[in-house]
Formats: structure tokens, sequence, C-alpha cells
């Protein structure tokens, strides 16, 4: 069973990654777990396995880039699903490898092992394919030159309309998608007119 006491750990830790790391933002964090939560209610999901989930995907991206490692990210993030684990014994075996599950197949695989870790992978998209995200996103970015961050936002985008798999998130978020690419390509000619002009 997973209980509120688990959770509010998991959160705490993402948080606590947050202010060390500044990576993801806290805005990105609570914005991919209220996606989820969203999607699992609405699919009919296990909201405590999707709010583990969408809450430690991403909780070891600050120290792993740090590292020099960012791709190693989600491993390092399971390994210390496992450590948060260890404190509680009443999560059954099944509950963790879903949660675990959620997290190594948060940037999308060719088939989901449960509903709730397609929902994660589906609600971290979000953050780069949605207007609120990108908006929301940028506007709590730890700094970074702007034509380096238009062009990450640029591949982000077109790596998660890649990584969305559920049909409702395809249709909800296709104009979506469209807008935030458009947006991006006018502000990265903006900076290279700029440049030009010697601006
Ligand atoms: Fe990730």
């Amino acid at each position: 069973m997973i209980s509120q006491n688990f959770l509010n750990n998991v959160r705490d830790f993402a948080y606590g990654e947050e202010i060390k790391y500044r990576t993801p933002s806290k805005f990105q964090i609570d914005f991919a777990y209220q996606k989820g939560l969203a999607l699992a209610e609405m699919l009919h999901a296990n909201k405590e396995i999707v709010s583990a989930g969408t809450f430690l995907m991403d909780a070891m991206l600050g120290a792993a880039m740090t590292e020099g490692k960012p791709k190693e990210h989600a491993a390092m993030a399971e390994e210390k699903a496992k450590e948060l684990f260890s404190e509680f014994p009443e999560i059954t075996e099944e509950e963790k490898e879903n949660i675990l599950s959620c997290i190594r197949q948060h940037h999308g695989v060719e088939r989901f092992s449960s509903l709730e870790s397609e929902i994660c992978c589906n609600a971290d998209c979000y953050k780069f394919v949605s207007m609120e995200g990108v908006v929301g996103g940028m506007q709590h970015q730890r700094k970074m030159e702007k034509e380096a961050m238009i062009d990450l936002y640029l591949a982000k985008a077109e790596e998660k309309w890649n990584a969305l798999s559920l049909p409702y998130c395809k249709r909800e978020l296709e104009p979506q998608y469209q807008a935030v690419k458009a947006l991006l390509q006018k502000m990265k000619e903006n900076e290279n007119q700029n440049k030009c002009n010697g601006g």
C-alpha cells in the first residue's frame, strides 16, 4: 500500500533536489505531477503510483547533469526510489515494480509495462509540448543564454512530441505543439536577425 507519508517523502525529495540544482524547476515538478494526476483520474489509473512516478522520474536530473551524465538520471532515480522504498515496508513488490517502470520508461518505450508508466511519460511531455509548460518552463528556467534556451526548447518539443503516446494527449496537444514550434522558430529568426544587425 502506498501511504500519503511515502508520497510526501518522495515529493520532499524532489523539492530538495530542486533547491540544490534548480533542474527541473519547481514549476516543472508540480506541472508534470498535476498533468499526471489529471490523466490518472481520467483513465482510471492508480493515482498514487503516478504521483510517485512523476515526482521521481526527473528528480535526479540536476545531480546527473552536475556529474556530467544527464542520460543516467533515470537509472539514478531508480536507485534513489529503492532507497526510499526501504523506509516504507507497506509498499508491495508490485507497486515498487510499477513505480520503477514509471521512472525507467518516462522518455517513452515501444511497449509500456503499465498504464501508469505510460501516463508518466505523457505527463512529462506536457512540459515541452504544451504552451503552459513551455512558457512556465522558460519563466522558471535557471539562467541560460536566450539562444541556447530556444534551441533546447525546440529540440525538446520535437523529442517529446514523438514520445507522446496517449491518443487523448496527442489530440489535445497537436495544435499547441504547432504553436510552440512556430513561436520558437520565430524567436530564433529574430535572434539571428538581431545578430546580423549587430544588436
Ligand atoms: Fe527525464
